[in-house]
């Protein structure tokens, strides 16, 4: 391969904006193609780097010449993107949730596996330093009962098209426990293992008169881990008087603390003085450069989130709204 690593991207919004921005002074890395079904956010991409705009994900996988394929869609709009950067053997990374399909999404792995093909996934916490001083504690001293998540204020209406225009609608997004508390179920899973069992309850109807709102105002959502411990996470987009993100985390003898989007740690230890790590806030920088080095090098051991991987985090979530669904408990 070529020194320089060259990036197409699908999806030209919000999430390109961020991994562009941490990309584009790395060196040796050109952001050479961009695909969007939204062309204006494609072609205002683009520009920014002199890179070239194609109408599909087929023609950018196809005649781009890149080395690697960001995925950076709504939860809905994936499958296209991804059969095309298998179809031309390229590497992929993609942000979370990785669908909302899970039939699709396994498939999806399951030709990634059989390909042996290099694939990242956008759950960026796998990569800070109190995320990996927390497992390593728990490695030893096995994780009992955890809660947490992400609580936030009432949307408003959601736009007409485009950038965001996804995000209240539960047929595109899969609601906020799915596209947003799924960062706090994929740590949950870095420090317990594979869930086993998922049971959720949703509140709605407190949420009035938003246009285009079809999410739940809040969830509950117990989950049951194959290593016998036990966690209950939750969602709110009716926290208006004040919110935030929190995962607290008991061991027989050890407890952790994460506060904030930057998952800064208090650990703390039976008998000990509590040790506290900060969030770094350049975490998709430090994402991105890891996947970057991943395909430049082709080994891939540096990758702490991939495409298959995530698609067992995705399979909570979408336990999470079968159950709501449903009433009933359900198996992953
Ligand atoms: N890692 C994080 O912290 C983080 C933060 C925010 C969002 N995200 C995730 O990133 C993903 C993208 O979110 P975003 O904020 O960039 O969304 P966005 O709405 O800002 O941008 C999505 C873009 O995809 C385009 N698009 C939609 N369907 C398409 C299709 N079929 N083919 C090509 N382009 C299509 C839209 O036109 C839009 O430009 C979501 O899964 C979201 O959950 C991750």
């Amino acid at each position: 391969m070529a020194q320089t690593v060259r990036l197409g991207f699908v999806g030209a919004g919000g999430m390109a904006k961020a991994h562009t921005d941490a990309i584009k002074d790395m060196p040796d890395v050109e952001i050479a193609a961009v695909t969007d079904a939204h062309r204006p956010a494609a072609e205002a991409l683009a520009g920014r780097f002199g890179a070239q705009v194609f109408d599909t994900p087929e023609q950018l996988a196809a005649d781009a010449g890149v080395d690697a394929v960001y995925i950076l869609l709504p939860p809905f709009a994936h499958g296209e993107a991804e059969r095309a950067a298998l179809g031309h053997n390229l590497p992929f990374f993609v942000e979370k949730p990785v669908g909302l399909d899970l039939g699709l999404a396994r498939e999806i792995a399951a030709e990634v596996e059989h390909k042996g093909l290099l694939t990242g996934a956008g759950y960026m916490n796998r990569y800070r330093q109190s995320v990996n001083a927390a497992r390593e504690l728990l490695q030893q001293d096995p994780p009992i009962l955890a809660y947490g998540g992400w609580w936030g204020g009432s949307p408003g209406p959601a736009r007409e098209a485009g950038i965001g225009s996804w995000w209240t609608d539960k047929s595109k997004s899969g609601g906020q426990f799915h596209e947003q508390v799924t960062h706090t179920v994929d740590l949950v899973r870095y420090l317990f293992g594979d869930a086993e069992e998922v049971f959720a309850y949703a509140a709605t109807g407190f949420n009035k008169d938003i246009p285009g709102y079809s999410i739940d105002d809040a969830a509950t959502v117990a989950i049951k881990f194959q290593n016998g411990g036990i966690a209950n996470l939750m969602s709110s987009v009716s926290s208006n008087a004040g919110g935030g993100i929190l995962l607290n985390v008991h061991s027989l003898s050890a407890n952790v603390q994460f506060t904030g989007w930057e998952h800064s740690v208090t650990l703390r230890k039976k008998g000990e003085p509590a040790q506290e790590i900060k969030g770094e806030d350049n975490i998709f920088g430090i994402e991105d450069a890891a996947f970057l080095q991943a395909v430049r090098t082709g080994d891939g051991s540096g990758v702490r989130a991939t495409y298959p991987d995530a698609v067992r985090t995705l399979a909570i979530s979408v336990a999470a709204n079968q159950s709501i669904a449903t009433g009933k408990p359900v198996a992953v």
